[in-house]
């Protein structure tokens, strides 16, 4: 379902080096957040910091994101966690799909089953899509199509609905070079238009997009107001409080 607000999520990555560090980072930027809970605000850090995050977790505030998450729910698949577990520990956002796990080899197929797995679990998958580089006839827009294609096969209205899309193009990830305020309206105009084919209008926007890449606060509040998008996914801004917190302010209407 739509949120009425925006949504800003932080992806911490593999930050930082310590649980010491995760903890005060996270009880930081609660702490400046304390009076700016409009936005919805999802803090994903790395799996092992997540039992001690949640410790202090409350229903209103912040919430737990994973980086990731296996498409099994139990048995002989070693090293890999699952959407139960990860709801056992109060989490309630997965990112799906990133493109520096797919470019470990995660592939459109697996990014499906695992959508399919998080939805069941009740969690909210948010599912990063995006083009590695973009061409002057705009063929990237086929790549673009083909993602939302692939992630939505299977599921039914009632099921996409609760889709959160990342539009993260990979050009932009960790580079500074954020996609302009047209870039991402056109992106946003577009992935309403492929849902709206393969669904109807009405499910195609009642979906949550959000831009990320090189999202930093000096040009969030332009981003979001112009560019159509529900809010943000961001990393390396993420991993500094005041910055973050600057980010999600810039998602408040009249602020
Ligand atoms: P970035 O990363 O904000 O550091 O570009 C975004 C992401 O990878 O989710």
């Amino acid at each position: 379902m739509k949120h009425t607000n925006a949504l800003v999520v932080a992806n911490w990555k593999l930050n930082p080096t310590t649980l010491a560090e995760a903890k005060n980072l996270y009880s930081e930027i609660r702490r400046k957040l304390k009076n700016y809970i409009a936005t919805t605000v999802v803090v994903s850090p790395p799996f092992l910091y997540i039992p001690e995050l949640s410790k202090t977790l409350k229903k209103e505030g912040v919430k737990l994101g994973a980086q990731d998450v296996y498409y099994e729910e139990i048995g002989p698949f070693t090293g890999e966690i699952s959407a139960s577990q990860l709801a056992d520990f109060g989490v309630s956002y997965v990112i799906i799909g990133h493109s520096e796990r797919r470019a470990l080899g995660e592939m459109d197929e697996q990014v499906n089953r695992k959508i399919q797995t998080v939805l069941k679990r009740r969690l909210t998958p948010i599912v990063c899509i995006g083009e590695k580089g973009r061409d002057e006839q705009g063929g990237f827009f086929n790549h673009i199509e083909a993602q939302i294609k692939s992630l939505a096969k299977g599921l039914l209205a009632k099921d996409i609905t609760k889709v959160v899309i990342a539009y993260e193009p990979i050009w932009a990830i960790g580079t500074g070079k954020t996609a302009t305020v047209e870039d991402v309206k056109e992106m946003q105009l577009f992935i309403v238009s492929t849902l709206t084919k393969l669904y109807d209008r009405k499910t195609a926007e009642k979906l949550n997009i959000l831009y990320g890449g090189s999202v930093k606060a000096s040009i969030a509040k332009d981003l979001y107001e112009q560019g159509g998008m529900q809010g943000f996914l961001v990393g390396g801004a993420s991993l500094n409080a005041e910055e973050f917190v600057n980010i999600v302010k810039s998602t408040i209407k009249n602020k």
